[in-house]
């Protein structure tokens, strides 16, 4: 089987570059239905679909395998968004969950430690998985730590910055940078030379614009409420669509 880096890439080329974040704000009950009619109507315009706690929570291991087997029928790759960050143990437990529930990627917080992630990212290779390590969060807040000075041994440098670095040199499969900050976006595929993909969340709601992060250099655009929260998901989700391929 392809890695999950190639796999993702193909579909881009061959439909879109969207992945839609299925993540319903809260007191919503029927997600499961929401999200089968999700992966079935707008599978024509995504590469991938997102799920983050709101669904991983709700439902059940069943449900989810289902869901997982359902974006695979539609040509869709799917990602765990938890943002994983623990012992090495403790990261292996998950990621074979994740992966026997049928999920192809998982998002992880490098906060772990470089030697945590690389051994996180040995076992998604492993299985033909893959790994999205946090780099730059989309919240103004953002800045109050991915943009902290740190000093490792004598050398200062900016977290986000070592972030990337240990995402590049240990063969993650993407970074997260927000669409809200696409000079970060720019200085991240300039400083990786294109090594490592670029995802982007942020779009529309939060600020960013589909356009401008892709001309920074963004490989996948992130879009949840702006589709999930509007009249006509379809359509919402093909306008963004076009803008994307042009
Ligand atoms: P929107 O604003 O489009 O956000 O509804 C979609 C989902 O994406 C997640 N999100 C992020 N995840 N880094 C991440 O790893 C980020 O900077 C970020 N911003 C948004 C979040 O789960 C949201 O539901």
């Amino acid at each position: 089987m392809a890695s999950f880096k190639n796999r993702i890439k193909k579909l881009s080329s061959d439909k879109s570059p969207l992945i839609l974040a299925n993540d319903y704000e809260s007191g919503i009950s029927d997600i499961e239905s929401r999200t089968v009619k999700n992966i079935k109507t707008l599978s024509p315009y995504l590469c991938a679909i997102k799920f983050n706690f709101h669904l991983l929570l709700p439902l059940g291991q069943k449900q989810i395998t289902k869901i997982n087997r359902l974006a695979h029928d539609h040509h869709l790759q799917t990602i765990a968004d938890i943002k994983l960050n623990d012992i090495g143990n403790t990261n292996n437990v998950t990621a074979e969950t994740l992966w026997s529930l049928g999920f192809d990627s998982v998002i992880v917080n490098p906060m772990m430690g470089p030697g945590n992630l690389e051994k996180l990212i040995a076992h998604a290779h492993k299985n033909d998985n893959g790994v999205i390590s946090l780099c730059h969060m989309s919240s103004p807040e953002a800045q109050l730590t991915y943009e902290l000075q740190v000093q490792i041994k004598s050398k200062k440098t900016i977290l986000y910055h070592l972030f990337l670095e240990w995402a590049t040199s240990l063969g993650a499969d993407g970074i997260i940078v927000g669409a809200t900050f696409p000079d970060i976006v720019s200085f991240c595929k300039k400083k990786s030379k294109g090594k490592v993909s670029i995802y982007s969340p942020g779009i529309g709601t939060q600020g960013g614009d589909i356009q401008k992060t892709i001309q920074a250099g963004s490989d996948y655009l992130i879009v949840g409420r702006t589709i999930l929260n509007s009249r006509n998901p379809k359509e919402t989700a093909k306008s963004l669509f076009d803008l994307a391929k042009h």
